[in-house]
């Protein structure tokens, strides 16, 4: 039976969480392409964040710091020239903010819950007419419990190290496999064992292993079950 929090609202809110590279942000994007939803990318904003502190040299550690920032940065996912691009304070930072020096400021930012908390709000913001596919590590958990579809992502270990590594190559990043790998391990070592808000499976989340799925099978799966059989 669908929430009460769910019923006030004119669209469903589908929560995509996941380690790193179990394939959210394609299939996250794709879903909402195939739905006509706004796509959220909550990982983003952490990133986003994690960008203005190091430009401005802030301290990452400086957990109220980073908290001021996250609470007023202006985060714009807008589109130019038919492609999604996200401004932080008005500056283009969509491709900086994938390199590997912002992916790790971002996790040691994301760990800070006054960070968080400044985040979620927005997210929550973000989210609240419905009508949206939001992904992230604690959509389903903390930023929309009562979403009304749940999904987790997993693929093996070395599947997502793969991924991950095609997609930095695909961008023009030159990196080393063996050492990307530490480091997503590191991430996601990090992203669960947080205190607060770490990565973990909403017990009524569908799980799903892309490992060997093609993103079709995925998201028609994923589309299925936010528009169940009439
Ligand atoms: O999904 P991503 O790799 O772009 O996320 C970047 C970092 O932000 C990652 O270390 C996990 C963190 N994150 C988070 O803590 N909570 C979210 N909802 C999304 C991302």
């Amino acid at each position: 039976m669908p929430d009460p929090g769910a019923r006030r609202r004119a669209a469903p809110i589908i929560a995509i969480d996941g380690p790193v590279g179990a394939g959210k942000s394609t299939v996250a994007m794709a879903v909402a392409a195939a739905l006509r939803y706004r796509y959220v990318d909550t990982g983003a904003m952490y990133r986003s964040v994690a960008w203005l502190a190091k430009s401005q040299g802030v301290d990452l550690r400086n957990e109220r710091a980073v908290a001021t920032l996250a609470r007023s940065v202006s985060i714009e996912f807008v589109t130019a020239n038919g492609r999604p691009r996200i401004l932080v304070n008005g500056t283009d930072v969509t491709d900086i903010i994938r390199s590997p020096e912002v992916s790790h400021a971002a996790s040691v930012v994301s760990a800070h819950p006054a960070v968080r908390e400044g985040l979620v709000a927005e997210q929550r913001r973000l989210g609240a007419s419905g009508g949206v596919v939001m992904e992230g590590r604690d959509i389903g958990t903390v930023v929309f419990p009562d979403a009304d579809v749940k999904v987790f992502l997993d693929a093996s270990p070395a599947e997502r190290a793969r991924r991950r590594y095609q997609e930095l190559v695909a961008k023009g990043v030159r990196v080393d496999f063996e050492s990307l790998k530490r480091a997503e391990e590191e991430r996601d070592r990090r992203d669960t064992t947080r205190a607060h808000s770490p990565l973990r499976r909403a017990e009524d989340a569908v799980v799903i292993d892309t490992t060997g799925l093609t993103v079709e099978e995925i998201v028609n799966r994923i589309v299925q079950l936010a528009r169940p059989p009439r």
